[in-house]
C-alpha cells in the first residue's frame, strides 16, 4: 500500500476506482486506478480537485471525516476532466458557501459541464497569483495541455508540495504493487505524450521550485528520489528514447508473421540485446505504444492485408503518430501471398512520422519464413543494431 500520509494539515482524500472497465474508455487497468484529491487544513480550508461521479459518495465521506465539522472555504479546480471535477455539482449543492478556485480558462469552460455553478462562486486566478489559507500559501502556475488547455498546478511553500494535476500520475490504485515507471509511463506517453514541449515548458517552471512532494491526480504521491520521476518526465516529453532495446511489434492474421517476429526477437536476445514483443492483435496496444517510446529501436512486422497492412499495424502507427512519436530507429519485416503490401504501407506512416531511421534492409517473407529468409532478417538484425 503507498503510503497517503502528507502532513497534520494536509490530507488526502482520494479513492481508488478498481472496478472500472477501460479508464478514459480505451486504457485498459488491471489494477484500478485512484482520483486523487486532498484538504489543507489552516485558518481557510482548502479542498483540492474532486473526483470522478463513479465515487464521489465514497469521496465526500472522506472530505467530510478530514473537515471534521469545518465547512470548505475553497475548492480548488486545477483540472476541468471528469475523472477529477465530475463530482463538482454534488459538491457545489452540498457546500453552498465555498468558493471555487480555478484558471482563467477553466472559469469559461466550467459552464460547459455543470449548470448549477453561478459566476459568482468563481475566483479565477492567474499565474504566479496565490491563495493564503493561514501558513500554508498555493502558487497557481498555469499548465496548459497538461492534459487540457485550462490545467493549472499548485505549489504550497509551507510544506514545499507541487500539487501537480495529471502531471506525475500512474495507473493503478494505491495498493497496487508495480514499478511506478511502468505504470506511469503508459499513462504518461499514451494521455500526455503528444504534448512533450508543454510538459517541458512546465518542468522549466517547476525546477525554480524547491519541491519536496509531488502530490498528483493519479496514482502515489512522490516523497523520496524525486529526481527519478523528474528525469523519465524530462526523457519522455523531449521524445528521447529511455533506454537501449528493441520492442518487436507484429500483426499476423494466420501466424506465420508472429513465428517470424518471435524468431527475430530470440536472434536479438541471443546477442545480449533488450527486447520486448507485442502482438498487436491481442496484447495490450497502449503497453505497446509505450514500448516504442521506452527503447531506440523498433521492428514492425505485419501481414499484407488488401494491398494495404492488417489493420491491428494500422491502428498502432496510427497511435505513434497521434503522440508525436519520433527519434527512432526502425525496420520492417513484411508478410504477404501474392502482392506484398504490408512493407510499403507501414514506411509510408513512419515517413509522416519526425526524424524516423528507417532501415534499408528490410525483410519480405511469403506466407511463411523459409531457411533462406533467414540471410536477409540478419541483414536487417545487423543494420538495425549496428555492431553492439
Ligand atoms: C483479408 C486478407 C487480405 C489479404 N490481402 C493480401 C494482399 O493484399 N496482398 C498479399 O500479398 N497478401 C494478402 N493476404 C495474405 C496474407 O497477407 C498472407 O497470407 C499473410 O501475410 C501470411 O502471414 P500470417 O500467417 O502472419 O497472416 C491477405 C489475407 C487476408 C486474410
Ligand atoms: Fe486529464
Ligand atoms: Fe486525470
Amino acid at each position: 500500500m503507498n503510503d497517503t500520509y502528507i502532513s497534520p494539515q494536509i490530507k488526502y482524500i482520494g479513492v481508488d476506482d478498481k472496478d472500472i472497465d477501460l479508464f478514459e474508455s480505451q486504457y485498459k487497468v488491471p489494477n484500478g486506478v485512484t482520483y486523487n484529491s486532498y484538504v489543507i487544513l489552516d485558518e481557510k480550508t482548502a479542498v483540492l480537485d474532486t473526483v470522478d461521479m463513479r465515487r464521489c459518495d465514497q469521496w465526500l465521506a472522506n472530505l467530510g471525516k478530514a473537515l471534521d465539522g469545518r465547512q470548505p472555504d475553497y475548492l480548488v479546480v486545477h483540472h476541468l476532466e471528469p475523472d477529477h471535477a465530475g463530482s463538482i455539482a454534488v459538491f457545489a449543492e452540498r457546500y453552498p458557501e465555498t468558493v471555487i478556485v480555478l484558471s482563467n480558462k477553466a472559469a469559461g469552460m466550467i459552464g460547459q459541464f455543470f449548470d448549477n455553478i453561478v459566476p459568482a462562486r468563481l475566483k479565477p486566478v492567474s499565474e504566479g497569483e496565490t491563495l493564503a489559507l493561514g501558513k500554508h500559501v498555493l502558487t497557481f502556475v498555469m499548465a496548459p495541455m497538461v492534459h487540457w488547455p485550462e490545467v493549472m498546478v499548485s505549489y504550497e511553500s509551507t510544506e514545499k508540495i507541487l500539487f501537480s494535476a495529471d502531471g506525475f500520475g500512474k495507473f493503478g490504485a494505491m495498493d497496487a504493487d508495480e514499478p511506478w515507471d511502468d505504470e506511469s509511463r503508459r499513462y504518461f506517453i499514451n494521455i500526455v505524450g503528444k504534448y512533450g514541449a508543454q510538459v517541458q515548458a512546465l518542468l522549466k517552471k517547476a525546477a525554480t521550485l524547491d519541491i519536496k512532494t509531488i502530490a498528483p491526480l493519479h496514482g502515489p504521491i512522490l516523497k523520496e528520489n524525486l529526481g527519478h520521476y523528474i528525469e523519465k518526465y524530462d526523457i519522455w516529453s523531449s521524445y528521447r528514447p529511455e533506454e537501449e532495446g528493441v520492442l518487436v511489434a507484429f500483426a499476423s492474421i494466420h501466424g506465420n508473421t508472429a513465428k517470424t517476429a518471435r524468431y527475430i526477437a530470440d536472434e536479438l536476445r541471443s546477442k545480449g540485446v533488450t527486447v520486448a514483443v507485442s502482438d498487436l492483435a491481442r496484447d495490450d496496444m497502449h503497453k505497446a505504444v509505450a514500448d516504442a517510446f521506452r527503447f531506440d529501436m523498433m521492428i514492425l512486422a505485419a501481414s499484407s492485408y488488401d494491398a494495404g497492412v492488417f489493420p491491428p499495424m494500422e491502428k498502432f502507427l496510427n497511435h505513434l503518430r497521434a503522440k508525436n512519436f519520433q527519434n527512432r530507429k526502425v525496420a520492417i519485416v513484411e508478410n504477404g501471398s501474392w502482392a506484398p503490401s504490408a512493407g510499403r504501407t507501414m514506411r509510408a506512416a513512419l515517413e509522416g512520422m519526425k526524424n524516423i531511421t528507417i532501415c534499408e534492409n528490410s525483410v519480405t517473407i511469403r506466407s511463411s519464413m523459409k531457411e533462406c529468409d533467414k540471410t536477409a532478417i540478419n541483414a536487417m538484425i545487423e543494420e538495425l543494431i549496428g555492431t553492439k
